[in-house]
């Protein structure tokens, strides 16, 4: 008889099964998998006292993190891109909680929230870049393509505006939302020669493309805060029933919905790989890795590329610098 719970267990042991890549990533192994929920992967933990930022809290995986992480006691400032939806969200979650307004693709918004941030003097323990879109068609903001920006670019902002407050958290971790999608992207990687899209897009491309650099600017961070105590990896969430598709035509919406109901992952199992990386002490000192059902995983070769992350970042820097502190 067809088991949705057995079709899972299987499809986590093949994301398992091929452990190599960075050195210390392989050896931290949990007895986790693909149907796991973020309460079972946080059983028994306390996090009074921590704070976490998640972005993207009104809807999907970005809710379910952010109500499991303040069941577990900490308090966690949510972001949303309106106050209504941020309100709306905090309000029906138990725990300590303070929505936050953000529109990555809006720089200014960015700055502002990570300027209410550090207004409240709080180190941050957790920050966890989990919202993001999926787009039908290409859109361009300020002439770059739309998935880039706010997938990617909003959130190197804001953590790079960010940074202080996670050295001053005696461990702080910084999880990306990134996904399986960036063996999607170009072949030849980040498409440094046209960050427009006109030359190249379509949805799948784009929204891997974004991925790949949600990805990159994992690794570049754990290379750059070596020595400081801040660790980063990249996560993929699995494919989870939420509301990503919500930009593709209706069809494809009405596929993936009951596609979803079928095989794929609910809220709970969806949210647990971004809150074990976030808050398993087994993963303390654990940087630059990629996980998915809880576990190392490995990332397309591009994904590994130090030299393109080391790009990127500089070209992030170049198209920021205005914004930048
Ligand atoms: N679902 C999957 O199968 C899957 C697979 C791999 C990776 N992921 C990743 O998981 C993350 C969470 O997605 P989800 O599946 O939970 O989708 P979701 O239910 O659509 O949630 C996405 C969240 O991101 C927010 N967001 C979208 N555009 C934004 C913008 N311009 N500025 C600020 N916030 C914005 C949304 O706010 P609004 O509601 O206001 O639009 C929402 O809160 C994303 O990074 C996605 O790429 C998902």
């Amino acid at each position: 008889m067809y088991s949705r719970r057995r079709f899972l267990q299987v499809t986590s042991s093949w994301a398992l099964s091929p452990l190599v890549g960075h050195a210390a990533c392989e050896d931290v192994i949990s007895r986790f998998n693909g149907v796991s929920t973020a309460e079972q992967v946080t059983a028994g933990l306390d996090l009074t006292g921590r704070t976490a930022l998640v972005t993207g809290v009104n809807s999907g995986i970005g809710y379910e993190t952010m109500r499991v992480l303040a069941l577990r006691g900490a308090h966690v400032l949510g972001t949303a891109r309106t106050e209504e939806k941020g309100r709306r969200a905090c309000d029906t979650v138990e725990g300590a909680t303070t929505p936050l307004v953000l529109e990555l693709s809006d720089f200014n918004s960015v700055v502002a929230c990570a300027n209410k941030v550090r207004d409240m003097g709080v180190p941050i323990d957790m920050l966890i870049c989990n919202a993001g879109a999926i787009f039908s068609d290409l859109q361009q903001i300020n002439g770059l393509e739309a998935h880039f920006v706010i997938n990617y670019l909003g959130h190197y902002l804001l953590v790079n505006q960010l940074l202080d407050r996670l050295i001053a958290a005696p461990h702080g971790r910084i999880v990306i939302v990134g996904s399986r999608a960036h063996q999607s992207a170009p072949l030849d990687g980040i498409q440094f020669n046209d960050l427009s899209g006109s030359s190249w897009f379509d949805r799948q491309t784009a929204y891997g493309h974004s991925k790949l650099a949600n990805g990159l600017h994992s690794l570049e961070l754990s290379r750059r805060l070596l020595g400081t105590g801040v660790t980063s990896n990249v996560i993929h969430p699995g494919v989870v029933q939420t509301n990503i598709a919500r930009d593709l035509p209706n069809w494809q919406q009405l596929a993936f919905r009951i596609y979803g109901y079928l095989f794929l992952k609910d809220l709970q199992e969806g949210a647990a790989t971004s809150v074990y990386v976030a808050t398993h002490q087994n993963l303390t000192g654990i940087s630059g890795c990629y996980f998915a059902d809880s576990n190392p995983a490995v990332p397309d070769k591009n994904m590994q590329d130090q030299a393109m992350a080391s790009r990127l970042w500089e070209v992030s820097e170049d198209l920021l610098r205005e914004y930048l502190v």
